[in-house]
């Protein structure tokens, strides 16, 4: 299960996320937003809990630069959470960082290169190894 959210600026890419992982047979939850108005923090932390409880494995957060919603997630203590618009820099998130929440810019982005970087999210296991005590050293930095 997959938790995605967005703020109004996110909101047409979410609808043709949506389209894109039903397509495909992945199931997820919509947080919201429903496109009116509201604050991205709050749609923010709805999909970070969702991945926290291990209801779903990862999220998906979409607002106008992809920028606000990585800022609100990576405040939560447990979310490695990354705003990126080319394919490598999402491949190499997961596999490096392990990322468990993608943010992307609904007014950077066009639909088809997003729903391409979600399938290689998606898509991408975490290498571990050596990436692993990095990783551990991020999530460290949350105690100090
Ligand atoms: C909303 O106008 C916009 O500020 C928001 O979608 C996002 O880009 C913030 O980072």
């Amino acid at each position: 299960m997959i938790a995605i959210g967005c703020d109004h600026a996110g909101f047409p890419l979410k609808e043709a996320l949506a389209a894109h992982l039903y397509a495909r047979g992945i199931s997820y939850t919509d947080l919201g937003c429903d496109g009116s108005p509201c604050d991205y923090p709050d749609i923010a932390e709805a999909v970070c809990k969702e991945v926290l409880n291990g209801n779903c494995t990862c999220g998906i957060l979409l607002c106008g630069t992809g920028i606000g919603m990585s800022m609100a997630a990576n405040k939560i203590k447990g979310i490695r959470a990354a705003v990126c618009s080319d394919a490598f820099s999402t491949k190499f998130t997961r596999l490096h960082n392990d990322t468990n929440i993608l943010c992307l810019g609904a007014r950077v982005i066009g639909s088809g290169l997003a729903m391409e970087l979600v399938d290689i999210f998606l898509n991408t296991e975490f290498e571990g190894g050596r990436h692993q005590r990095r990783v551990d050293m991020i999530m460290a930095l949350e105690e100090k």
